[in-house]
């Protein structure tokens, strides 16, 4: 796998779980499948939205597969805390998918394909397993479309930072905006595309701190050495930038 931008500290897991949370009714209202399903959760990390997307869909069962075994012992962890039994937790990796042809009737994934070199040979792998009648959701951001105000150009700065450094590992942090295409290249059928904004003000202060502190800056945040390392901005003005997220 190349290098996940973001790792896998304990700093992320609470980064991806605030992410998840913050964000649970605005994509996940309409997350909800035929009973009895069959669904794959390719990449799910620790669990942050398995443990959304399972409970809404409990008469259906759930194979929640990632790469990284440290973080589905998390993910483990967190569904047996919340009672959650119907979903199967399995190392694999998308690129070699351990399960027959037409297996799953819905494939799910989130913030996966934004850390993929090549997400249509990635679609190409998942819709190997998807039944010709089965479908698929892919939530990706688009971390080049933020818009704040007071605007500030540090801020815009360090946001590129982050761009450039998952381009350099070989993701697309704008992926966002690709998800139509990307589908279509990859021979998906009828695609809809339900742009989800994430508007955030002082109204709500859960979302402030959620959502703007929690999840989009200390993603920012969380890249900071690198870009310093990497001379992509000194640190006055990353740090900067990040007070001004
Ligand atoms: C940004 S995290 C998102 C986790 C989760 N979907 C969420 O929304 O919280 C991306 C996850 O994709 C996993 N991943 C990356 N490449 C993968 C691959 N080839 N096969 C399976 N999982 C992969 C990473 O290990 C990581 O857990």
């Amino acid at each position: 796998m190349n290098k996940y931008v973001h790792g896998y500290s304990a700093y992320e897991a609470n980064r991806l779980h605030a992410q998840a949370d913050s964000l649970a009714d605005l994509l996940h209202s309409d997350s909800v499948w035929d009973e009895g399903s069959i669904i794959l959760e390719a990449g799910c990390g620790i669990g942050a939205q398995t443990k959304i997307i399972a409970p809404k869909n409990r008469k259906s069962r759930f194979f929640a597969i990632d790469i990284a075994s440290e973080s589905l012992k998390q993910a483990k962890k967190v569904a047996e805390a919340k009672n959650i039994d119907n979903v199967v937790f399995q190392e694999a990796d998308i690129f070699q998918l351990p399960f027959e042809d037409e297996h799953f009737d819905h494939i799910f994934l989130s913030y996966l394909l934004e850390h993929i070199p090549n997400p249509i040979r990635a679609l190409n792998k998942l819709k190997r397993v998807l039944k010709k009648n089965g479908n698929i959701t892919v939530i990706e951001g688009d971390h080049g479309s933020a818009y704040f105000h007071p605007d500030s150009e540090l801020a815009n700065k360090a946001i590129q930072c982050q761009v450039k450094l998952q381009k350099k590992n070989g993701g697309d942090a704008n992926i966002g905006r690709k998800l139509y295409p990307l589908l279509e290249e990859a021979k998906f059928g009828k695609i809809t595309v339900s742009a989800r904004q994430v508007y955030v003000d002082d109204s709500n202060p859960d979302l402030v701190e959620g959502f703007t502190r929690n999840t989009f800056t200390a993603m920012i945040n969380g890249i900071s050495e690198e870009a310093i390392s990497m001379k992509l901005m000194n640190s006055k003005e990353f740090e900067q930038g990040v007070r001004d997220l």
